[in-house]
């Protein structure tokens, strides 16, 4: 299967993230932080909800970390692990994205 075009790189803040809702239903997010990007599944290990409580905000203030919005669980950018709240000891579920020609792609 070929991949998906999410969006443009330019289209994701640096640092930020973005949200998306894939052709088969999967909702997920892509964190950049220059020209790097990773991907996980939008639904927090605690209780399975959305991480972001608006739109495209799945960082924490600082920009140092992703943090859930329900109860602050806040996750490593680089692998999606647990460092504080709840869920601590588990993962967000990652998606393979990359960088192809200035687009963000997944698959
Ligand atoms: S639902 Fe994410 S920390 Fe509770």
């Amino acid at each position: 299967m070929s991949p998906t075009v999410l969006c443009a790189l330019e289209d994701i803040d640096d640092p930020g993230g973005k949200g998306f809702v894939l052709g088969d239903g999967r909702r997920i997010f892509v964190i950049r932080r220059g020209a790097g990007v990773h991907g996980y599944v939008n639904a927090c290990p605690h209780q399975g909800v959305p991480l972001d409580w608006r739109p495209d905000v799945f960082l924490s203030v600082d920009k140092s970390v992703i943090q859930c919005s329900t109860h602050g669980a806040q996750f490593r950018i680089e692998d999606g692990e647990c460092l504080s709240g709840p869920c601590l000891g588990s993962a967000l579920r990652p998606v393979p994205v990359a960088v192809a020609g200035g687009m963000v792609v997944e698959g």
